[in-house]
């Protein structure tokens, strides 16, 4: 007697695809990513991948990285302007031909989960011929981008088997926003003062989310808006990357059309799209929510439906038409967690719609040409 064996079935487990196993492995892979990296005693940031004073005379970063990866670096760049630290997220493929002048004190910090994006290298190496120091952050031991730079920070994501990229997203994210806090620290000469609150959200961020996948109605609202012509993803603040990143995810592996916008952006322009057929999901970060809520508004007075990701009992909840919740945390971390039930959303859409999830069509999991 023979046992059919599919390895590739096996490494799913009790999943139908990679992109769900690699979603619900975020409480994992994040307990990874911050292990041994928060020093809760002297309440700062651990890092011990650096020397101390390792970043005292940095006086502004540049992100590069390419797809999801710049999200997570937007993310990282905005969270590092608010911590005080000047700083710019910026497209890798753009770099050649407008990248900001750098200097020795200018910290270029390039984000590739595989660390082979050859639009990054290419950004990482000019960056360093123009004189900068460089430290990358990658999920790939050995990559060819983790051995260009000067430093090197890994997420410790564990392998992603799945083109979109999800769990290395939340772990880029978080990655960054505790480097942000460490860069903070040592340009300024003391921790960021909101990094008290901040770090204790931050070790429960596992739990969070573990919370969240337990209990996520994802599946209904991507069940609920599957015949719509157009979705739309508003945030602000450190939520206008996740909406950018909730917009990827949905074109990936849809196939239908996703936009993300900066919630204050929409009436400037993408109000004109709006209709009953175009949901709006808003994600509400903590930051000036009530300016998203009421952009949210506008285009529910065009009849848009709006579907709040916030946590329970936020003002929001009254106003949409739906509701995907998430847990009570710091501002810093809500959009990531907001994340999760949009990456849900999107893998639920794709599945009722039959496509091929872990491969979507003329996709790779790592682009390695300019
Ligand atoms: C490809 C993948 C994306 C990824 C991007 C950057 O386009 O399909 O999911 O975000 O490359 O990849 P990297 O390995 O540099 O993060």
């Amino acid at each position: 007697e023979t046992v059919e064996w599919d390895p590739e079935q096996a490494g799913k487990g009790e999943y139908d695809h990679f992109m769900l196993k690699e979603i619900n492995e975020q409480p994992t892979s994040l307990a990874q990513a911050i292990e041994g990296r928060i020093d809760p005693v002297n309440g700062r940031i651990a890092l011990s991948d650096f020397e101390p004073g390792t970043f005292d005379d940095v006086d502004s970063v540049q992100f590069v990285a390419c797809g999801t990866s710049y999200h997570a670096a937007l993310y990282g760049s905005l969270a590092l302007n608010q911590a005080g630290v000047h700083s710019t997220a910026l497209l890798a493929n753009e770099y050649s031909v407008s990248a900001p002048p750098v200097d020795e004190n200018t910290l270029v910090i390039a984000v590739t989960q595989s660390g082979e994006t050859a639009d990054t290298l290419s950004a990482l190496k000019q960056a360093a011929a123009e004189g900068a120091r460089t430290l990358t952050v990658t999920n790939v031991v050995g990559s060819t981008a983790a051995r260009a730079a000067d430093d090197t920070l890994f997420i410790r994501a564990g392998p992603e088997i799945g083109v979109a990229a999800t769990k290395t997203f939340s772990s880029q994210a978080v990655m960054l926003t505790l480097l942000g806090q460490r860069i903070a620290d040592d340009v300024q000469g003391e921790p960021p003062a909101d990094l008290e609150t901040l770090l204790p959200e931050l070790e429960s961020m596992p739990s969070t989310i573990d919370q969240l996948l337990e209990y996520s109605n994802a599946a209904s609202i991507a069940e609920q808006y599957s015949e719509s012509r157009s979705y739309f993803f508003i945030g602000r603040g450190l939520g206008f990357p996740v909406a950018l990143e909730g917009a990827l995810k949905f074109k990936e592996i849809t196939y239908e059309h996703a936009e993300g916008f900066a919630s204050g952006e929409l009436k400037h322009g993408p109000l004109a799209l709006v209709t009953p057929e175009t949901p709006v999901f808003a994600i509400f970060t903590g930051q000036e929510d009530e300016k998203t809520l009421k952009n949210a508004e506008e285009a529910q007075t065009r009849g848009a439906p709006v579907v709040a990701v916030c946590p329970d009992g936020h003002p929001a909840v009254e106003v949409a038409d739906e509701h995907l919740t998430i847990p009570d945390t710091d501002s810093d971390l809500a959009g990531l967690v907001a994340n999760v039930q949009l990456q849900l959303v999107s893998y639920y859409a794709a599945d009722l719609l039959g496509r091929p999830i872990d491969k979507p069509r003329n996709l790779a999991k790592s682009v390695t040409v300019e």
